[in-house]
């Protein structure tokens, strides 16, 4: 079965079950997922971050059970690339109970809970895509101080016939999934996986053997919200989490969420032994095999399909993430593409033909993809090479570098070529932490890669030692991203408030201000907003106080905060303000605050998705904090209310 039939039968089988199809949502989370709950993270990461906000209980515009297949980056996971399984991008197949339907008490009858998850995940296995049920193995969580074993799901697998041997119970850092950020919707899951070698002995535990066993699906049970005991604690201490005290309270809504890896699932029906050998990779490397990594042929030596899977990873993965939008550079996000292409591009410099165009990427995936994904975005290939022009100066730069070491290190003159190096003196050396560092820090060159050159010439690395160094400027990099991009953006009542002040505080700059203003981002703590908007020129005080007295006026008038769902265009024929994503369909949710119902009326109206207070006088009063630059053209607000 291929990717296409697998994509199509996946989304068949729930709807048949009642569940509605809806359109993966970008790689590249923008505001407006921000506004409506989550934490901000640089990239989709699984199926449920889009759909945060819902799963906490705001009613999502398809209904409650809903099916997807989401394109998610997750980079954590990058120095594993090259092997069996591990991929930034990859697919996610969904299918979703926001609480549907809320059962009588909360757990496990009627409704959309864990037997019916649990049965139609198996049933799919194997009456659809006819897994060999004697070689499907399971875990469900076994049950800490937070939340008891989970019983049920276990017991719904003994009577669909899981032999007892085949069920593994794991703790929490097995069998628990979420919050996306630090706190939210999250609970236990179970976890299947597939036994890829049949005539091995008996059955073991199946996470003591990842080379025998393949994890493809996951079905949790969103039970829990995780909140922070003791906020200010946790402030303090910055990102030293494990101070951090968290509780979980159970939420009101019970949801389900499963991901299925697209290219896991792949590499078990196509009985491939890497994802790589599946329909949606093999296009890409017989592109490579062609056109870049020329003198080799895939299959034949490890370490030179590893120079064929992580660039087939990283270039699909920079495909993806272009045509959401990002290109290349130095910020975050892109950089995180700049790096994806580097890594590429040091592949192919190492082991392919310099002058290849890894931009004729693109018509292949293009290929791969036909009829799952729109490939809007016209210059995706000149993106690609144009980095890949400043990626080859950097990398030639590192390389430089490393055989200057090399050759002061009395090691082997570098020939360029079939091997990496020539023959001469082997350097019976341990290159120092601090070189492989700053090859890394600099120039972009992965450890495994240092040390793989270092084996060449006979030395070795300070492994060791460059972990430590890399753990210590990781932490002090998250303390550092911490502190400007902050935490989350919390669930209560107090930041739904203050949500409804940014609103307030929106259209209040845009009167006194002049209508260029426009959201450019915006952050919520339970303490207070922040709200950054394009505007050239510091504020005067006497702006400062209009816009307050504004944002009061409306508070004393005790305005009703409504929420209609239209179509976009009438939303945009009203003169709604905010963001637009074409992911949330041609409906649209929009947030007004008005005196009356009649939407003309309002003092405000932005596309949203809550939540929000009912009313304006919950906010009690508006307070102007520090008014700053946050870059060129943008200022930045931040603000208390004292209800
Ligand atoms: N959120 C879970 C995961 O990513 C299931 O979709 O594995």
């Amino acid at each position: 079965m291929n990717s296409v039939e697998l994509r199509q039968k996946y989304l068949k089988f729930f709807e048949s079950r009642g569940h509605k199809i809806i359109s993966s949502a970008s790689l590249v989370p923008d505001e407006l997922v921000e506004l409506s709950g989550t934490q901000r993270v640089l990239f989709t990461t699984a199926g449920m971050h889009p759909l945060v906000p819902y799963l906490l209980g705001a009613p999502h515009l398809e209904g409650q059970r809903l099916t997807n297949i989401q394109r998610c980056l997750r980079t954590d996971d990058i120095d594993q690339v090259g092997d069996a399984v591990h991929n930034t991008f990859f697919e996610m197949l969904g299918n979703w109970s926001l609480g549907d339907p809320a059962s009588p008490d909360g757990v496990g009858l009627g409704g959309y809970w864990k037997k019916e998850t649990i049965t139609w995940s198996y049933e799919f296995l194997v009456n659809e895509l006819k897994l060999d049920p004697k070689r499907i193995y399971v875990s469900v969580f076994a049950g800490d101080k937070d939340a008891p074993f989970d019983e049920e799901s276990f017991n719904i697998w003994v009577k669909l016939g899981m032999p007892k041997d085949r069920i593994f119970k794991y703790p929490k850092k097995d069998n628990w999934w979420g919050p996306v950020g630090e706190t939210g919707p999250c609970g236990p899951d179970t976890e299947m996986f597939y036994d890829m070698d049949p005539k091995a002995a008996g059955p073991i535990d199946p996470s003591s053997d990842s080379n025998r066993f393949v994890e493809i699906w996951n079905d949790v049970f969103m039970q829990y919200d995780r909140k922070i005991k003791n906020e200010k604690l946790k402030m303090k201490n910055d990102s030293n989490a494990s101070s951090v005290n968290y509780y979980y309270v159970p939420l009101k809504q019970k949801n389900v969420d499963t991901g299925m890896g697209m290219e896991r699932m792949l590499m078990v029906l196509q009985n491939a032994p890497s994802v790589y050998e599946t329909d949606v990779f093999l296009p890409l490397i017989k592109f490579l095999e062609k056109e870049v990594f020329v003198k080799f042929k895939y299959g034949r030596e490890e370490r030179v399909d590893k120079a064929f899977r992580i660039t087939a990873d990283h270039l699909r993965a920079a495909v993806f993430l272009i045509n959401d939008g990002l290109k290349p550079g130095n910020k975050e996000r892109q950089y995180v593409l700049r790096r994806l292409i580097r890594r590429a591009v040091l592949q192919k410099e190492l082991w392919g033909e310099k002058k290849s165009k890894l931009g004729k990427v693109v018509s292949v995936v293009e290929g791969v993809y036909k009829g799952s994904y729109n490939f809007s975005v016209t210059n995706i290939s000149n993106i690609i090479d144009e980095e890949t022009r400043k990626a080859e100066v950097a990398v030639g730069a590192a390389m430089k570098i490393w055989r200057k070491i090399v050759e002061t290190s009395g090691g082997p003159v570098f020939i360029p070529g079939r091997s990496l190096w020539g023959v001469g003196e082997s350097v019976k050396r341990t290159f120092d932490a601090k070189i492989v560092f700053d090859l890394y820090q600099n120039y972009g060159l992965p450890i495994e890669i240092t040390a793989e050159l270092a084996r060449e010439v006979g030395g070795k690395i300070d492994r060791g030692g460059a972990l430590e160094l890399f753990k210590k400027h990781q932490e002090s990099s998250r303390k550092a991203s911490q502190k400007t991009k902050g935490g989350l953006v919390v669930q209560t009542e107090q930041a739904a408030k203050l949500h409804t002040a940014t609103h307030l505080l929106h259209q209040a700059l845009r009167d006194i201000l002049g209508h260029h203003v426009h959201q450019t981002g915006s952050h919520i703590t339970e303490e207070r907003l922040r709200f950054d908007f394009s505007h050239n020129e510091k504020l005067s005080d006497d702006q400062i106080k209009k816009v307050e007295e504004s944002v009061n006026q409306k508070i004393k008038e005790n305005l009703t905060v409504y929420k209609k769902t239209m179509p976009r265009e009438e939303a945009d024929r009203l003169g709604a303000i905010g963001l637009f994503d074409e992911k949330y369909g041609d409906l649209v949710n929009i947030y007004y605050i008005a005196g009356t119902e009649d939407m003309k009326s309002a003092f405000s109206k932005e596309f949203c998705g809550g939540p929000h207070a009912t009313s304006t006088s919950e906010l009690k009063s508006f307070n102007i904090i520090k008014e700053e630059s946050a870059g060129s053209g943008i200022r930045r607000i931040y603000a208390t209310i004292s209800g």
